[in-house]
């Protein structure tokens, strides 16, 4: 079963590959009236871009975002709307030795056994290029919350808190100073460790790994829908559901389970003068989220990211009759996924908060 579909009330679906001549989405469900145009979207592709600086992969695509439906005067009709990023860039000759040939840690191979037939141009659809509808769909979700006044507040960063052997100090959130870096990392002490990291990763032809963390501040208390739509269920889907997306943690994570007590785990609580949920907590442990449901604190989620499969230096694999082989990789690529996985990422957080803001509109309790 095809599933190429994202949102249950505000939904998306995309469409398109690597190599062919577009790819994009079908948002639906955005409500009526919301303001939209192209440059309320494009500056989220363009942080998400490759090409942009030599630590990303170099293939030049602007992005440029054309929305071909669901707009009449600069407003949603509450119709679908249709994204299309051209592609321009391509090179599928850089792809041609890996027609009969698995990449190890990629998916040709399973896509391979799961449909015997298979685009080797760029990965096809397993390619990431597809994330840039879900930056597309991110940024539309964005604008709608941001249009009405129970979500106007919520704010969403994401930031590269580890490359490799390098971690970041977590103290500082502002995207000025997550975007004044190659690496969307919200520690500007770190930069210079995280450049002669990726130095040394792309001199030996080799790729690394990283840990992006998400934050989702003034989400109201509320969102989620338990018992099978808690919101942290749904925010772990959606990141394991990104390409090379090994890992996830709500809050303290794997952390709560190393020996902590309840008595230092557990967020304490006392009156709130202002009768305000989120204000009773006094500390985050539970990272904005108990029972499924928002508690109206900062949502903090990290997810773990493998290092790039595709890499220069040989390795040992096999090709489409079983025979072993040696593949020294060429053609464009990101030495670090984790680092262009910050926008997407952060975009996956609007586009289930949107959801669930829709879904409590139309079943829980009236704001
Ligand atoms: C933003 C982003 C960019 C990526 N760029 C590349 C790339 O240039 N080369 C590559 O081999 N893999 C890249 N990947 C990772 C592959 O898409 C991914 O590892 C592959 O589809 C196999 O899926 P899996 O790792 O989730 O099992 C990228 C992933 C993300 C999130």
């Amino acid at each position: 079963m095809a599933s190429n579909r994202f949102g249950r009330i505000f939904a998306f679906s995309s469409f398109g590959e690597s190599h062919g001549p577009a790819i994009g989405c079908l948002v639906d469900g955005c409500p009526a009236r919301t303001p939209l145009s192209e440059n309320d979207i494009q500056p989220f592709l363009d942080r998400r871009r490759p090409g942009r600086n030599k630590y990303v992969s170099p293939r030049e695509e602007l992005d440029q975002v054309k929305i071909l439906s669901g707009v009449f005067d600069g407003l949603t009709t509450g119709h679908p709307i249709l994204l299309l990023i051209e592609n321009q860039d391509q090179r599928p000759e850089d792809y041609a030795k890996l027609q009969d040939v698995f990449r190890p840690g990629h998916a040709d191979a399973t896509y391979q056994a799961k449909y015997g037939i298979r685009d080797h141009r760029g990965g096809g659809r397993s390619s990431a290029r597809e994330t840039a509808s879900r930056v597309a769909a991110g940024a539309v979700a964005r604008k709608m919350l941001g249009s009405f006044p129970a979500t106007r507040g919520i704010k969403v960063m994401a930031g590269l808190v580890r490359l490799g052997s390098v971690a970041a100090e977590k103290a500082v959130w502002d995207l000025p100073a997550i975007n004044s870096n190659p690496f969307f990392c919200p520690d500007p002490t770190a930069i210079q460790a995280m450049q002669a990291e990726m130095e040394q990763r792309m001199r030996q032809g080799d790729s690394v790994g990283g840990e992006v963390e998400i934050r989702a501040f003034g989400v109201p208390p509320g969102f989620g829908e338990p018992v099978y739509d808690r919101l942290d269920a749904r925010i772990g889907a959606a990141c394991l559901g990104l390409n090379a997306v090994k890992g996830v943690e709500i809050g303290d994570g794997f952390a709560a389970s190393h020996g902590v007590g309840g008595r230092d785990h557990n967020d304490q609580m006392r009156t709130p003068p202002s009768g305000i949920l989120s204000e009773a907590y006094q500390s985050n442990h539970a990272g904005g989220i108990l029972g499924g449901i928002s508690t109206g604190q900062e949502i903090v989620v990290r997810c773990a990211i493998k290092p790039t499969p595709t890499i220069a230096c040989p390795q040992k694999t096999v090709d489409r009759d079983w025979r072993e082989v040696e593949l020294a990789a060429s053609g464009r690529h990101d030495p670090a996924v984790c680092i262009r996985a910050v926008p997407v990422l952060e975009a996956m957080l609007w586009l289930i908060l949107a959801d669930f803001f829709l879904l409590k509109r139309a079943g829980g309790r009236p704001e």
